[in-house]
């Protein structure tokens, strides 16, 4: 239908045109036709009054002989000439008195019939005076007329009808032409035309109207085209820099959060994952975001918030404790920012998250706490042995000769012996303790101690130990391993005094870059790991803090010394691996050892060999060491071992006794000696000098502590301080034979 061929009939121009034109040409022509038959019976009318009166005048004078001398029938014979004229339709004389004389043509002419009449005196002069005699009339019919107005009517109706219609076709023709074309053109192009940024051009020039209404469209054409383009890439920057928003803000790793007064309006992704929200819908149904703070903050971000609305100064970055929302903690560095939203002041906060930096900051510190701790207890121990082994050392020598049942000398005994064990558990933790690492199996270390653990923990507490199949052997001292599993065992019974579960549990754990951040400290690889869980009570974080720390303690005075868990994490440390303190209050604890994996398979615990003394053959031995009394002590315990000694302070002094050609066949030295050269060098000399020397080192510290990277070494025993009479013995011995 909206074809133009398909239109209907009225929605068309040229019907229309015709509709319109067709009564207007046949009223054109009846006008026309009109006019001209009444100027055509005019002419008639005024041509036959003229005649008319020509032949009344003519036929009255013709008449006037015979109607003077009364011969009518020459009267009738003239007037019948008259009738003889196709106009005339009735010729009457009459006399004087209006007396019908004469009468030719038809009588029955009707009144309707006769156009009009001329009359006119029949007059004679007789005598000089003229005398009238009788009437002519004359009547006129129209029948002549009439036919041939009505042929003539005739023509004219069809000349003017077919010029008139000629006319019209013709300009219906040049319409179609000047206007219809151009016009066509024009809808064809607004038609195919594919929105208004592509408007179709119209290929029509002409210097009319048309042309001027097509140049018109034209112009308003490409107007709109550029208009339409110039909008379409404005909306396109718009679109791209919306992208751009959306990029740098939606996808930012930075959270971004807008709020007025805590309340929520716009934030990002970043922000939400940062707060464990799966979406920003979330968080903006939040009537306040002060439930993501946490509580000890939330006054002074208050405070900053009014700050930086009021703009009484530029806030710095500052760091809060946010609230996720399951609850837990999540540190973030923030910075503010004052901005207008929707038309009203608001806050923009960027944040990071850095709870990890925070976390490793503690650790940091922590383990910086610990080395210091470490440090300086290490050095007293150090001391603090040394003192022992003089006290040991004389204390036995003096048992032997007083006898073993002086009461007395046992109770010096045994608070020397206590002692020891003190400082071997403060160089525990200060990793300085003497180790001797082997290829453990975890498990059947914990099975091996399930008996004795039994028995300390007593029948409230159930044991279970569970191992992954195929567990790897761990590197590491099997005694301080059981030591580390009765230490843990037994705070965890304190910790569960109506009874509970313990679990022993052995894994094993790779260390990379992915898991490696939740054990800092410890390098990346392959671990054993021993971990003791109870369901105990739990540690507050503040006893969590320091717990690993030496004498820290929760015990009463004589109930703990608070060395038990910092040995242990001396112990796991110098192992080469680490310790770690899961806790929740009510719940329970979890403390891991961590422990090297061993290239080597595990050997079977060793039964320790019963210690029993074994006495020298008088050779000769060069005992080296700087403090006077532990010199004593030993030469006294040397000479009573059936040893022939020189002893001397130095390492200089001893050189001088090795040049005098001196017989020696063992030298027993300290290993830290004055004057700058240590017993481990001055040992290391010896074995390129004598190579024949046999040499037994004596040492508070452990081997690994005493850096004994020294090749020759290997042959070397080394003899931790402080040592019964028979451990000297056998390590004589061991050394000599
Ligand atoms: N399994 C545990 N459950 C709860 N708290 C524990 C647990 N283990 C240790 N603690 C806490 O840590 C503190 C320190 O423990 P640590 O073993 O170092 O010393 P101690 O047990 O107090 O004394 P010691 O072990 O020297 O006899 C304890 O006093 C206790 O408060
Ligand atoms: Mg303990």
């Amino acid at each position: 239908m909206n074809q133009a061929g398909g239109r209907r009939w009225h929605a068309n121009i040229t019907s229309k045109f015709l509709l319109i034109l067709l009564p207007i040409v046949l009223l054109a022509t009846l006008a026309t036709v009109s006019v001209f038959g009444w100027l055509t019976v005019e002419k008639l009318r005024a041509d036959l009054t003229l005649r008319g009166d020509r032949l009344t005048r003519f036929y009255a004078t013709a008449l006037s002989s015979p109607l003077w001398n009364y011969d009518l029938e020459s009267v009738e014979r003239t007037l019948r000439t008259l009738t003889l004229d196709p106009d005339v339709g009735q010729a009457v004389l009459s006399n004087m008195n209006g007396e019908t004389l004469a009468q030719v043509g038809d009588s029955d002419l009707g009144a309707e019939q006769i156009l009009f009449h001329a009359t006119r005196p029949v007059e004679y002069k007789n005598n000089g005076a003229t005398e009238t005699i009788g009437t002519l009339t004359v009547r006129f019919s129209n029948l002549k007329i009439q036919s041939v107005l009505e042929t003539e009517i005739l023509i004219e109706f069809v000349l003017v009808l077919v010029l008139v219609g000629c006319l019209s076709l013709g300009s219906l023709i040049t319409f179609r032409f000047i206007i219809f074309r151009p016009l066509t053109h024009l809808l064809l192009a607004i038609r195919s035309s594919r929105g208004l940024d592509a408007l179709t051009p119209v290929t029509w020039s002409a210097r009319d109207e048309i042309g001027e209404v097509i140049q018109a469209y034209e112009t308003m054409r490409r107007t709109i085209v550029r208009e339409e383009q110039a909008r379409f890439s404005a909306q396109a920057a718009v679109v791209r820099s919306e992208k751009h928003f959306r990029d740098l803000i939606e996808g930012s790793i930075q959270g971004v959060l807008i709020h007025r007064d805590f309340r929520p309006l716009y934030v990002n992704q970043a922000w939400c994952d940062m707060f464990g929200y799966t979406g920003p819908a979330e968080i903006l149904a939040l009537e306040s975001i002060h439930s993501m703070i946490a509580t000890e903050d939330r006054q002074r971000l208050q405070t900053l918030y009014d700050q930086e609305i009021a703009r009484e100064r530029p806030l710095p970055i500052f760091e809060f404790k946010g609230i996720r929302r399951d609850g837990s903690e999540v540190w973030l560095q923030n910075a503010n920012r004052r901005i207008e939203w929707e038309g009203a002041p608001a806050v923009q906060a960027v944040a990071i998250d850095i709870s990890e930096q925070k976390l490793a900051q503690e650790q940091l510190l922590q383990a910086q706490k610990m080395e210091a701790t470490g440090q300086l207890t290490g050095g007293i121990a150090h001391d603090f042995n040394n003192l022992l082994a003089i006290i040991q050392g004389n204390i036995e020598l003096l048992c032997e000769d007083v006898g073993d049942d002086n009461a007395l000398a046992q109770a010096i005994q045994r608070a020397a012996r206590r002692g020891a064990e003190l400082t071997q558990r403060l160089l525990a933790f200060s990793r300085r303790q003497s180790l001797h690492p082997q290829a453990v199996n975890l498990a059947h270390l914990a099975d091996g101690l399930l008996d004795l653990l039994q028995r300390s923990l007593g029948e409230t507490i159930s044991i279970k130990v569970m191992s992954e199949d195929a567990l790897w052997t761990a590197k590491a001292d099997p005694g301080q391993v059981e030591n580390t599993l009765l230490n843990l065992a037994i705070n965890s019974r304190d910790a569960m005094p109506t009874g509970g579960l313990l679990t022993i549990a052995c894994r094993n754990l790779h260390l990379d870059t992915d898991n490696a951040p939740q054990h800092p400290n410890m390098p990346a690889g392959d671990y054993a790991v021993l971990s003791v869980s109870d369901t105990g009570n739990g540690m507050p974080p503040y006893v969590m803090e320091h717990a690993m720390e030496p004498f820290f303690t929760t015990k009463s005075v004589g109930e703990g010394s608070g060395l038990g868990l910092s040995m242990v994490y001396g112990f796991a440390n110098q192992s080469g691996g680490g310790m770690t303190i899961e806790s929740a209050l009510g719940v329970g604890t979890t403390v891991s050892i961590y422990l090297p994996r061993a290239e080597a398979a595990a050997v079977p615990a060793a039964a320790l060999g019963t210690m029993h003394r074994e006495i020298g053959r008088n050779e000769h031995i060069l005992l080296i060491e700087d403090d006077p009394d532990v010199r004593t002590m030993v030469r006294v315990m040397l000479e009573r071992l059936h040893y022939r000694v020189i002893s001397v302070g130095d390492v200089a002094e001893a050189g001088r006794v090795l040049s005098r050609g001196s017989q020696i066949d063992l030298v027993l030295s300290d290993v830290m000696l004055p004057g700058g050269v240590s017993g481990a060098a001055f040992a290391a000399d010896l074995a390129h000098s004598h190579p024949e020397l046999k040499v037994v080192l004596m040492s508070g510290y452990s081997a690994e502590h005493i850096n004994l990277e020294i090749a020759p070494l290997t042959k070397m025993t080394l003899l931790n301080k402080p040592f019964s009479l028979d451990h000297l013995s056998r390590s004589l011995r061991l050394a000599l034979d």
